[in-house]
């Protein structure tokens, strides 16, 4: 008698792998997999095929997403490598997201594509998944639902996109986007020239091409142990980066077998890793709410002042634009995240586990010897001597709030001014451009309601434009102050996350055009030169009033979305219990 395909114990009695994997419910788990097999076989599988182990290859491709216009190919490169491996690769389509094509923000975005990514992960029968991922908001929310759904994971990055030539210089997205705007604004160049430089700016596919969130999370997710070595820095086009997805693939299959789940990988020991790199690099403000919210997952809560403290004994080595002058092309030219991880050896934890199966110790070991290159530095000459975010405190952000002192004009950050407040981002669209704002350069510009509840989403409008009768007279930097993000391609004396928000009665909702400000980063400190009495007094005079939706996403979004300190997660997504904080 031939034995029968569908039971859903296989041979080594084991109910949770291959096709058997989470089975419909019917109430009859052999019929269930008999429909399963019948379904699957209608796209042409033999039974040889579908007792393979089964890689999921979570999709992110998508018209919408130039970043990932390269997902075609690695596709086709990650199945080859899982075919090579001896497993059998399924393809799946999750939310993708990108900076540009969603609104309000791709941040508002971000939970739904991990909840995306967490549940279909769950439902679909897969031994392990591969993530591709690339653009600032989709790593973080793949990792976050991986991290979740607890399988065996991998993170594919789809690389940084080419840098372009305008008139004799090199230019890539999107700090040059931003510097090429503000000469615009104030008529340095005119429609024509803009015109040209927006066909240069975006050269290829792939994510930006500058230390932007993008490529910040690509160095985390290396970091994390969550890619294979090298996996960061490949540009989109290139035959590095393919080869990347083909053993991406093969190792799926690996971690599969091994069951090498994600909580392996993802513990405190990698966090830390993260964020000494996250330092290193000048990396965007971003990556710290990204690094909470997955560290959230795993029941671990960042400890802001632990990590401020790691940021001053972290030197900024990476020499990337916004923070330096390279572009992730010229990075991966100069040997990538080894020879980042090198230079850090002494501060990481080397014996952190990876998707390989071995530490991060032993890949640095396996890169074998650096070469002669000038785009990572050497700890003895950093760009920066300290990391390039600080952490401040102080009565008008009570819960923290940081800054990107790499990217901050020196002078600026021990200062003391008037400030001048946008009520929000509507409000700074009508008056900031206006002849009649009363502002001096000595200033400090504040804008209320663009926190997580606030906008909502927490856009990155943290990146205040400098007034334009400001910037005609040459005025290229102020201090300013706000409870939303700014890009990671941004640069300035930019005080970011204020928390708690505005909007939800944060010591920001009641700061008043001519208030003063102290801003001491070597202090750490930013305050609001108003006593508490008045500040009491002004909130029982204007009372907020907490923004709230009807019905749909906005409803769950704004009844259950965490303050910037617990990664702008949804409470409910997070683990039920702390177990630990990081950096310890
Ligand atoms: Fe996708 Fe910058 S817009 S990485």
């Amino acid at each position: 008698m031939t034995e029968s395909k569908f039971e859903p114990d296989d041979n080594d009695g084991n109910a949770n792998a291959g096709m058997r994997k989470g089975l419909t419910s019917y109430g009859d788990r052999g019929f269930s997999l008999f429909l399963r097999k019948a379904f699957i076989k209608g796209a042409g599988y033999t039974d040889a095929a579908l007792d393979r182990p089964v890689i999921g290859i979570a999709s992110t491709g998508s018209a919408y997403n130039p970043c990932h216009g390269n997902a075609p190919q690695l596709i086709e490169a990650v199945k080859r490598g899982v075919m090579l491996a001896g497993g059998l690769p399924m393809e799946f389509p999750t939310i993708s997201v990108h900076e540009s094509f969603a609104a309000p923000t791709s941040m508002y975005l971000r939970n739904l594509m991990a909840m995306d990514t967490e549940e279909m992960v769950r439902a679909q029968p897969m031994d392990a998944v591969v993530l591709i991922g690339g653009c600032d908001k989709t790593v973080p929310a793949q990792l976050m639902g991986a991290a979740s759904a607890g399988l065996p994971a991998i993170q594919l990055i789809t690389g940084s996109m080419l840098t372009g030539s305008h008139r004799g210089e090199r230019v890539g997205a999107c700090t040059d986007c931003r510097r090429y705007w503000a000469r615009y604004r104030t008529g340095e160049i005119d429609a024509e020239e803009t015109a040209d430089v927006n066909n240069q700016l975006v050269a290829s596919v792939g994510t930006c091409s500058v230390m932007g969130t993008a490529s910040t999370m690509a160095c985390i997710a290396e970091a994390l142990g969550m890619t294979v070595p090298g996996g960061a820095s490949p540009p989109a086009v290139t035959a590095d980066r393919i080869r990347i997805a083909e053993q991406t693939g093969a190792q799926a299959v690996r971690i599969a077998r091994e069951r090498l789940t994600i909580d392996k990988v993802l513990t405190p020991a990698a966090f830390e890793n993260a964020m000494r790199v996250l330092l290193a690099i000048g990396g965007s403000t971003n990556g710290i709410v990204h690094l909470a919210a997955i560290a959230g997952r795993m029941g671990l809560e960042i400890d802001l002042h632990a990590l401020d403290r790691m940021g001053r004994e972290t030197p900024v080595l990476l020499d990337l634009k916004p923070s330096g002058q390279h572009y992730m092309e010229d990075f991966h030219a100069a040997g990538g995240m080894a020879t980042l991880l090198r230079e850090l050896r002494p501060l990481l934890h080397l014996d952190a586990l990876t998707v390989t199966g071995r530490t991060l110790g032993e890949e640095i070991e396996a890169a074998g010897p650096g070469f002669a290159q000038d785009v990572v530095r050497p700890v003895a000459q950093p760009i920066y001597p300290q990391g390039g975010i600080a952490v401040l405190w102080g009565n008008l952000a009570p819960g923290g709030a940081i800054i990107k002192q790499s990217a901050a004009e020196p002078v600026l950050m021990e200062h003391e001014g008037r400030a001048v407040v946008f009520e929000n981002a509507e409000d700074l669209a009508r008056r900031i451009d206006s002849d009649e704002l009363d502002v001096t350069p000595h200033d400090v510009l504040v804008l209320k309601n663009i926190g997580p509840k606030g906008a909502p989403g927490m856009p990155e409008a943290g990146y205040l434009p400098i007034p334009r009768k400001l910037a005609r007279a040459g005025v290229k930097d102020m201090v300013r102050i706000s409870d939303g993000r700014m890009s990671g391609t941004a640069f300035g004396t930019i005080v970011l996350h204020v928390t708690p928000e505005s909007a939800i009665g944060g010591p920001l909702a009641y700061v008043r055009s001519g208030d003063r400000i102290r801003l001491s980063v070597a202090n750490r400190e930013i305050s609001l030169l108003v006593t508490d009495e008045e500040l009491a007094r002004r909130a029982k005079e204007s009372p907020v009033v907490e923004p709230t939706a009807g019905r749909g996403y906005r409803k769950l979004f704004l009844q259950t979305v965490t303050q910037a300190d617990k990664g702008v997660d949804f409470d409910f997504l997070r683990a039920p219990d702390t177990t630990g904080k990081v950096p310890r």
